[in-house]
């Protein structure tokens, strides 16, 4: 089905708690696919409690697979875990050890071959873009791409040559949006206008819901029903209906060659 990216400018916006919780309260199937070479986080965090069994190798394991049986397709659902009862949300877990990072390029053509040939959605969270150990392969294939930043002046600054790079290398193959984490002093109206691309939501600050995601926090019971992942459940409503707008409008950059 689908590839949709999220990245950040640096800074630890909170890319990574956005990507899992878009998972959480994504509208169907869906795979959060950790890419990014700085490491795993979900696995030791929001699944530390939750994992019964061994998670398998994940990224790392796929790599080497995919380099073991070069030219043939990647195996990706032998490598993916469930993070839901129900397996609705799987996990492709990322690198523990970043000295495998250099494993990683040769699998991010293939990757993004399997993710959008996949029953169900893939959210692929590349975390920091712009150094040369960004996935562009993935980007290029996404649906939609979502950059997560807060709306502070620096932020803002790092986030506007990684948003000119990002336009010179998808040009018109997909839409990129802004998610705002509403911890700054800069309303979405101006990062808009300053940055040019349109912010597609803002996500309350809310330290203790995103502490269940990104640290693996005791949950209240109010959780589910949070500002934070109510505001989550409608961001994803966007990215797709986002994506699906400009698929309709760009018919021929369907399934356009990687
Ligand atoms: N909406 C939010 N409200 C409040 N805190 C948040 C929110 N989203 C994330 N955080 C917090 O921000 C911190 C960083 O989050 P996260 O690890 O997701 O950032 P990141 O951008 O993926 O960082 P990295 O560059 O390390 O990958 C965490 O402590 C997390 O709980
Ligand atoms: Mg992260």
């Amino acid at each position: 089905m689908a590839l949709y990216c999220v990245i950040s400018p640096g800074g630890s916006p909170g890319a990574t708690t956005t990507a899992l919780g878009l998972a959480l309260t994504w509208p169907g199937s869906v795979l959060l696919a950790e890419c990014d070479p700085a490491g795993r986080r979900v696995l030791p965090g929001f699944m530390a409690n939750r994992m019964n069994e061994s998670a398998g190798p994940g990224l790392l394991g796929l790599a080497m697979a995919a380099d073991t049986r070069a030219n043939s397709p990647v195996p990706l659902e032998e490598y993916v875990v469930p993070i839901t009862d129900d397996d609705r949300v799987e996990l492709l877990h990322g690198l523990r050890d970043p000295r495998h990072g250099s494993l990683l390029k040769h699998l991010w053509h293939g990757l993004a071959a399997a993710a959008v040939a996949r029953d169900g959605d893939v959210i692929a969270d590349l975390g920091r873009v712009g150094g040369s150990d960004t996935p562009t392969e993935l980007l290029r294939a996404a649906h939609a791409v979502v950059m997560v930043l807060k709306p502070t002046l620096q932020q803002v600054d790092a986030a506007r040559p990684r948003l000119e790079a990002l336009e010179e290398l998808l040009g018109d193959r997909a839409p990129v949006g802004l998610c705002l984490i509403a911890d700054g002093s800069y309303g979405p109206a101006e990062v808009e206008r300053v940055l040019g691309v349109p912010v597609l939501r803002e996500l309350p600050y809310a330290p203790s819901e995103a502490r269940v995601l990104s640290d693996g926090a005791r949950r209240r019971v109010t959780f589910r029903t949070s500002m934070l992942m109510q505001s989550l459940g409608s961001l994803g409503r966007k990215i797709k209906s986002t994506a699906a707008m400009r698929s309709d409008a760009v018919p021929a950059l369907e399934g356009a060659a990687l």
